[in-house]
């Protein structure tokens, strides 16, 4: 692999140990994907920041790195939200795992900012190169900004925080972002909400696996995109996906998508995931939600109270821009809570059938909380909430 000057000097140690392996593990990875060079990215996104899901081991290999981020770096959900640990009911023994990962992770320079959508926060460039792991940011990041990102592991994206720089392969080159497939959804003249976005990601994810699906026929917002996003890249592999006339790849390069393999989804098969079997609590926010988001839920729970645990996931920094409407969705008795998600905090374990209105979330939430799950809309999930 080509390197420059500074980079030969970090490899030969001679600025520590540490960033000389974080960039052997650069070089180690980038060999495998047959990279050419390295690239300088703009950001870096780094998963594994839920004691849930990084145990022990992954405390104990965070804490003995010694090395700061040269690039923004923020962290993917952890399992609590930090200022409410003790209201959600996160037991202290995991709160105090928690925190010592956070003061790991804040060691290293990361920015303490959890979550799956930190485009909320500072959005990257068209063309931006970035190092992001978490699949549905890294999806929206491609697909919905145009920027450029491989869907990087946890160590990886921690290496390029460190280092600055990422191997320049798959969806770094514009060779690898063509489309490879045809999706028409047919919507039957009605919209799709978002949580039919995310049922719709769900059923294309396990047909496109690893493929760039170009979607017709559809019009979804910044939001419909993200829950499609989000659901292909749990039941599918899918980091980059093109919608015509409305993702900026598909508008610029005006791709020849004659030729390629279509496949037909209609809206019975998009419902099909739609069920209405009782629940004991409801989630949403999966990916952290929008101001938009909020606002509906805000607006849907106006004047109701909740009778069963109501969870509304987002980023701290848009709970921050959104005060009055966390106050308002509040009032009803959810609660809005930053840094976790219903899948990432152990919390959700409790409930024996947890409602969705996210692709995602109903991928995960069987394995993840040991719970059944029903999908629904936002206004569907209210109206079981508050019945
Ligand atoms: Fe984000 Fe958790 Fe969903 S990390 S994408 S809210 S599973």
């Amino acid at each position: 692999m080509e390197l420059e000057p500074e980079d030969e000097r970090i490899l030969a140690g001679e600025y520590g140990e540490t960033r000389q392996k974080m960039l052997e593990i650069l070089i180690a990875i980038g060999k495998v994907f047959g990279a050419e060079r390295l690239v300088q990215i703009a950001s870096a996104q780094v998963s594994g920041a839920s004691y849930k899901t990084i145990g022990q081991f992954g405390l104990e290999w965070l804490e003995q790195i010694d090395a700061r981020a040269v690039v923004p770096a923020v962290l993917n959900p952890i399992g609590m939200p930090r200022g409410r640990w003790q209201e959600m009911g996160v037991a202290r023994d995991f709160a105090e795992k928690q925190n010592a990962v956070i003061a790991a992770y804040e060691r290293l320079g990361i920015r303490l900012e959890c979550t799956c959508t930190p485009y909320y926060l500072t959005s990257p460039k068209f063309g931006d190169h970035l190092a992001w792991s978490e699949s549905s940011a890294v999806s929206y990041a491609n697909s919905v900004i145009g920027a450029r990102t491989n869907r990087e592991g946890g160590p990886g994206a921690l290496a390029a925080a460190i280092i600055g720089k990422t191997p320049c392969y798959g969806l770094h080159l514009t060779a690898n972002r063509k489309p490879q497939l045809v999706i028409d959804a047919v919507t039957e003249d009605k919209e799709f909400s978002i949580a039919h976005y995310g049922a719709l990601g769900y059923y294309a994810g396990k047909l496109v696996g690893n493929r760039i699906p170009y979607f017709r026929k559809i019009r979804p917002d910044a939001d419909g995109l993200k829950a499609l996003g989000a659901a292909m890249a749990a039941t599918g592999a899918v980091a980059l996906y093109h919608v015509e006339g409305i993702t900026p790849e598909a508008c610029t390069f005006k791709f020849d998508t004659s030729g390629l393999e279509t496949i037909v989804v209609d809206r019975v098969e998009v419902e099909q995931i739609f069920s209405q079997i009782p629940v004991d609590a409801v989630a949403v926010g999966c990916p952290h939600c929008s101001p938009d988001e909020l606002k509906t839920a805000a607006v849907l729970l106006s004047g109701k109270k909740v009778k069963i645990p109501f969870y509304v996931f987002t980023a701290q920094a848009v709970i921050e821009a959104n005060k009055n409407t966390v106050e308002s969705i509040e009032k009803s008795g959810a609660r809005v809570y930053a840094d976790t998600c219903m899948v990432v905090s152990p919390v959700m374990e409790r409930y024996k059938a947890i409602m969705v209105n996210s692709g995602k979330a109903f991928a995960y939430v069987p394995d993840m909380c040991g719970a059944v799950v029903r999908m629904g809309t936002i206004e569907e999930c209210v109206a079981v909430a508050t019945l």
